[in-house]
């Protein structure tokens, strides 16, 4: 049985602020880019930070848009909430958004939560209704998030029937992530793929300690089950 409490994210949470090691990002748009091209729209990235999510795209000749509540230096920053982007506020086509958004609720956004989704909401949840509300349920999502996500939910959980009625778009892929893929803390999180059926419907991450070894293979495609 998966033990979520033999890892240690109680006593180091995952912080707002722990960026996406650049071997992720890379994975990401090794998997996704195929099947996007820069003519299909702007990524964007609405917790965007350094930018880590966006760069290989950026470095591909992608237009990129990213926001954040705190400029952190990523030239393409639009400083704002994300959670009080308005709809019609964006009007670029988005395709597709990329995001690693903070798992825990952090002073600058709590007031608004708490004001417009009431007690404590899994804020993953909280940044993909925002997108499927701003950009439309058809748009392809990238999104970073613990398990429980999609697990650990009761047959009237509110989450369950939004997906079960297709309010929420289709998870169509699934990333999965070693529980060390982020500085100093054993988390379980993976990558949710939504509005993306042409790709397969899962991926185990490459770290670049396997890099040399899948190197040696015939096909150097990113692993899937
Ligand atoms: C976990 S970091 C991820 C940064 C980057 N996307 C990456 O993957 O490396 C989350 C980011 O969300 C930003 N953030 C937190 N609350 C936000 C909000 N309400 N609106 C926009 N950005 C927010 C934080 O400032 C932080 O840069």
């Amino acid at each position: 049985m998966y033990r979520v409490d033999r890892n240690n994210f109680y006593k180091h949470e995952k912080k707002a602020t722990i960026f996406t090691p650049e071997y992720v990002s890379e994975f990401l748009y090794d998997v996704l880019s195929p099947q996007i091209t820069p003519r299909d729209g702007i990524i964007l990235d609405p917790c965007v930070g350094k930018g880590s999510l966006l760069k290989p795209w950026k470095r591909n000749g992608y237009r990129v848009m990213g926001i954040d509540i705190e400029d952190q230096g990523f030239p393409q920053t639009k400083v704002k909430n994300y959670l009080e982007v308005h709809q019609g506020e964006i009007n670029d086509k988005i395709a597709p958004i990329i995001m690693n958004q903070p798992f825990n609720i952090d002073g600058k956004t709590k007031d608004y939560i708490k004001a417009h989704y009431g007690g404590r909401p899994l804020l993953p949840e909280v940044w993909f209704a925002k997108a499927v509300e701003l950009f439309g349920s058809h748009v392809p999502i990238a999104m970073f998030t613990p398990y429980g996500f999609r697990l650990n939910q009761t047959a009237t959980s509110k989450r369950w029937v939004k997906f079960l009625l297709a309010e929420y778009p289709p998870i169509t892929s699934i990333v999965s992530l070693p529980k060390d893929v982020f500085a100093n803390i054993l988390f379980h999180s993976e990558v949710l793929l939504f509005n993306l059926p042409a790709l397969h419907g899962h991926y185990f991450v490459t770290h670049p300690a396997h890099e040399h070894e899948r190197a040696a293979t015939p096909q150097r495609t990113p692993a899937c089950a």
